[in-house]
Parts: C-alpha cells; sequence; structure tokens
C-alpha cells in the first residue's frame, strides 16, 4: 500500500493536504488526484494533518485510515470566554480528598494528553501511574531522605530551597512534598533523546488541563523531579524502563476543596518590534 490513499472520485484537487504537509510528502497534481513525493515514505511524520483537513474526508494515511478519525464536533470547542476561565481557574491542588480515582478515569485523562505537541510528532512520552498510596507515601520518604542528605551535606539546594524548614514541616506530620495525594503520575522517556524534556513538559501540561475537565486536581510535584535528578536510590525505586528517565512527574487525585474566585497574576511582560 502506498503512503496514503484518496478517494479519486471525491476529491476535490484541492491541494489543501498538500499545503498543509509539514514534511511536504504530498504532491498536487494538475490531472489527477495528490501523489507521494520521492522521500514520502521516509518523510511523513504520521500527523495526520492531511487526513484531518481534507475537506471531502477521503484522505488516509497507510497508519491512519479516515475512518478511524472523529470528526471534529464544532458545537463541543469552547469560545474564548469559556476557554479563558477554564484555563485562569486551574490551580495546583494540595488538598486531595481520602478516595482513590478510577485506574479508567486517569486513563482518559492520559489519552487526552497524548495529543500533546512533540517536536517531529516523535511523541515520546511513556507514562508510569504510580496508583498505590504505599507506593506514593514510599517516594515521599525517600525525597525526605534525600532532603536530609543534602542538609547534612550544606548542599548549596538545600540552603537554596530550604529544605531544613521542610523537614520540620515533614517531621510534623504535613506531608508538603507529595500533599499526600491519592497518585503520582511521571512522564518518562528515553535519557538524552533531544525532543523528550519539551514533549514530556507540554503532555504534563495538557494533563494537568485535563484533568481539570474530570474533576480532577493535579499539582506538578516539583520536589520529587528535584530528588530524581540527584538521588539516585529514587531513580531506582521508579523502575523505569532500561535507559530511560523521569522527565516530569504529578500529583493526581479528587479536590478536597472548590475555588471560588480568580487569583490575580503578573502582567504579561510583552515587547514589540
Ligand atoms: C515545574 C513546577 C513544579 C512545581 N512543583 C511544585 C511542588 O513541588 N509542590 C507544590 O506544592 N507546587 C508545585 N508547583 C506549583 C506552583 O507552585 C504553582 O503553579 C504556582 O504557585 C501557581 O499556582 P497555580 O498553579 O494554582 O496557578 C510547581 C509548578 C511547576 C510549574
Amino acid at each position: 500500500m502506498s503512503l496514503f490513499v484518496i478517494d479519486q472520485e471525491k476529491c476535490l484537487r484541492c491541494g489543501t493536504c498538500a499545503e498543509v504537509c509539514p514534511v511536504k510528502a504530498i504532491a498536487v497534481q494538475e490531472d489527477s488526484v495528490p501523489v507521494p513525493t520521492a522521500w514520502a515514505e521516509q518523510g511523513c511524520i504520521n500527523c495526520g494533518h492531511c487526513v484531518a483537513v481534507c475537506p471531502q474526508g477521503v484522505f488516509s494515511l497507510k497508519r491512519m485510515p479516515v475512518s478511524l478519525c472523529p470528526p471534529i464536533e464544532k458545537e463541543l470547542i469552547p469560545n474564548e470566554k469559556q476557554l479563558g476561565q477554564f484555563l485562569r481557574s486551574r490551580r495546583s491542588i494540595r488538598a486531595y480528598e481520602n478516595k482513590a480515582v478510577e485506574r479508567g478515569l486517569i486513563e482518559s485523562v492520559i489519552n487526552i494528553a497524548c495529543y500533546a505537541p512533540s517536536g517531529m510528532n516523535a511523541q515520546p512520552v511513556h507514562w508510569k501511574v504510580i496508583y498505590e498510596s504505599s507506593e506514593v507515601v514510599r517516594l515521599k520518604d525517600m525525597v525526605i531522605e534525600w532532603m536530609r542528605c543534602f542538609v547534612k551535606e550544606k548542599h548549596a539546594l538545600a540552603k537554596a530551597f530550604n529544605f531544613k524548614r521542610m523537614l520540620t514541616a515533614c517531621e510534623a506530620g504535613m506531608d508538603i512534598i507529595l500533599r499526600d495525594a491519592p497518585h503520582v503520575i511521571i512522564a518518562h522517556a528515553p535519557k538524552g533523546d533531544p525532543i523528550a524534556q519539551s514533549a514530556c513538559t507540554i503532555a504534563l501540561t495538557y494533563l494537568e488541563l485535563a484533568a481539570k475537565s474530570f474533576s480532577l486536581g493535579t499539582c506538578w510535584a516539583g520536589y520529587l523531579d528535584a530528588g530524581l535528578a540527584y538521588w539516585t536510590p529514587l531513580q531506582h525505586a521508579l523502575e523505569l524502563p532500561e535507559g530511560h528517565i523521569s522527565y516530569g512527574s504529578m500529583m493526581i487525585g479528587y479536590p478536597k476543596y472548590r475555588y471560588h474566585r480568580l487569583p490575580l497574576r503578573n502582567k504579561a511582560k510583552i515587547t514589540w518590534r
């Protein structure tokens, strides 16, 4: 099968598929439907723009038949007021209900996050869900262990982030590391993959927003991330596949409280030229 198939009868020959193709894998011909360019097979990044943009719905990629690509339901697209409110009302959640989130719900959220953009559409992100709360507590305890070690070593990071104060809070029974969240989600990918860091960060950002739409709360787990960057025992505890590292992590659970107002944020720092 060729890289793509077009219904000859229904194709309008509008050339939109060729115009939006990021790697110019599609050539428009005067007397026939678009055809693959010489580098199409190697160049195609399977982004599906050709399939998604075809006004007739008659373009299929070898690995992406149009029949599997649902039409966009226009009435479901939020307007600027709705989206503005949604984005501005997202909050980092630091108080969770003592209740597990159904695995299916977590999967639904992750499946939306899979639509996050990634360089060359490489989609390098893998997900590890630390589902068992005992495992979340184990990770939190390991972060505390790492902080204690850095305080003892007088590491610059311990001073910069006031680990001593954090440890005092932890010793008083407050979980300021993972906020007693029931679950933690890790985005991981091969170490050294130049696309992985941005892909994982953007995917986690999608995840955070998607979670809100399911009435779930999230918070970036920055201390866990820092511990993972510096503390080998913590990296081992994650049991990621060989050669993978964590590029970011997020707490997730049902929020205990509702927020009623939008807080203020700094004015945008914009320059024009
Ligand atoms: C990369 C990153 C790491 C973060 N790490 C933590 C963290 O470890 N603990 C925490 O309580 N909040 C963490 N946050 C949340 C920020 O504190 C929060 O985004 C900020 O205070 C603004 O609040 P908002 O997210 O509700 O708008 C982190 C946020 C980011 C983007």
